[in-house]
């Protein structure tokens, strides 16, 4: 066989593999294994898991002839199948930010949500509307906890501005968390520094129901979560240098009007106040991509949600691969007087915008 015929057929693998592997994880199943830490027989694996067995021995094959999971030949007792610890370390949710497990939902969900309509929008050049992907919110709360849980508080927040974020917060300053989403970020910093205030800002209504459920059964009183549209940030004054610190998780690349939100955040910005951008860490360029290690992995979930969400409403369309230059670029545009991209410790995936107004 030729090289890129040996490719294609890696592909077919490896996309096969990609969708068994996000089905065991939405099922529990690899962190089942990981928690027992010894091989287990088809029966003990149906009962530690509630999963029945037939279809648990169709995916277990995938996983064994995809060298996931490790398999013993027992004549005597039946087969057993083990999920080595070292790819629990990146497979299972006590993985933090190393949980690579997390993301082969992604593909999967985008796909059962938006495949109809993306390949529409090939014709028409239109937008997806965010109403089809219903399961999505629920998909990055899930994200935002395998992201922030481990990380956030202990090393993140520690590291912006060289610690003195982190001081600020413990005296006691007001923050706003940009696209909060479901408000996992949100509720780890407020009850963290309890003597900070906290808002959590979202255009969507049910993520912000969420984020209040959330910050109730953390018991917060230093948080609340608002509808407000980024975009529209400058039409309220009641805004106008109101916060000291601002961050946005992966929230400005698949807005329709990033720059407005941008401007939004310097108008909420007081005097010597502090913005953190975190986005995909990537090229403008697509050449520049090449070598990305992620790159087919990354433009595909521009492709299926980040870049069609973001043509709504006669939209800019930016997509997650929007690249650093581009992102420096309107943070300029948007007033700010000192932007600075910054490498994240122990984070491949993104980049730090540090921004001062
Ligand atoms: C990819 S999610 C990130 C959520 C969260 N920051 C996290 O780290 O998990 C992007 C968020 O931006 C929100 N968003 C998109 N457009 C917005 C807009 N115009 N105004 C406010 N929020 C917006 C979405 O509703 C979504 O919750």
């Amino acid at each position: 066989m030729t090289d890129f015929s040996d490719k294609l057929v890696q592909i077919l693998n490896y996309g096969s593999l990609n969708l068994a592997l996000g089905i065991g994880y939405a099922l529990n199943i690899f962190d089942v294994m990981d928690e027992k830490g010894c091989a287990l027989s088809l029966g003990e694996l149906s009962k530690a898991t509630g999963l029945n067995a037939r279809y648990l021995k169709e995916w277990l094959g995938i996983m064994v002839t995809g060298g996931i999971v490790e398999m013993a030949e027992n004549p005597d007792d039946g087969d057993t199948f083990l999920l080595p610890s070292g790819h629990g370390d990146l497979l299972c949710t006590r993985a933090g930010n190393n949980n690579l497990g997390v993301y082969t939902q992604e593909i999967p969900l985008l796909t059962a949500c938006a495949m109809a309509a993306v390949k529409q929008g090939f014709q028409t050049g239109r937008g997806v509307d965010f109403s089809n992907y219903p399961d999505f919110q629920a998909f990055m709360s899930e994200l935002a906890e395998a992201k922030h849980r481990k990380v956030l508080i202990p090393e993140f927040i520690p590291y912006v501005d060289q610690g003195r974020l982190e001081k600020r917060l413990q005296q006691g300053i007001r923050v706003c968390d940009l696209g909060c989403g479901q408000g996992v970020a949100a509720c780890l910093m407020a009850q963290a520094y309890p003597r900070s205030e906290f808002v959590g800002m979202d255009n969507h209504e049910t993520a912000l129901e969420q984020a209040r459920n959330l910050s109730e059964s953390y018991g917060l009183s230093n948080v609340e979560f608002i509808n407000q549209d980024a975009a529209k940030i400058c039409e309220e004054t009641k805004f106008r240098q109101l916060f000291d610190y601002v961050c946005a998780f992966d929230a400005i690349h698949d807005q329709s009007h990033p720059l407005d939100a941008l401007k939004g955040v310097k108008y909420m910005l007081r005097d010597g106040g502090l913005f953190s951008m975190i986005d995909i860490k990537a090229s403008t360029s697509i050449k520049d991509n090449a070598d990305h290690p992620m790159g087919p992995f990354l433009y595909t979930v521009s492709l299926m949600h980040c870049m069609p969400v973001g043509l709504n409403d006669n939209g800019s369309g930016l997509g997650m691969m929007w690249g650093k230059q581009q992102a420096v670029d309107l943070l300029r545009q948007a007033g700010f007087a000192k932007v600075c991209a910054e490498e994240i410790p122990n984070d491949a995936f993104n980049l730090h915008f540090l921004c001062t107004p």
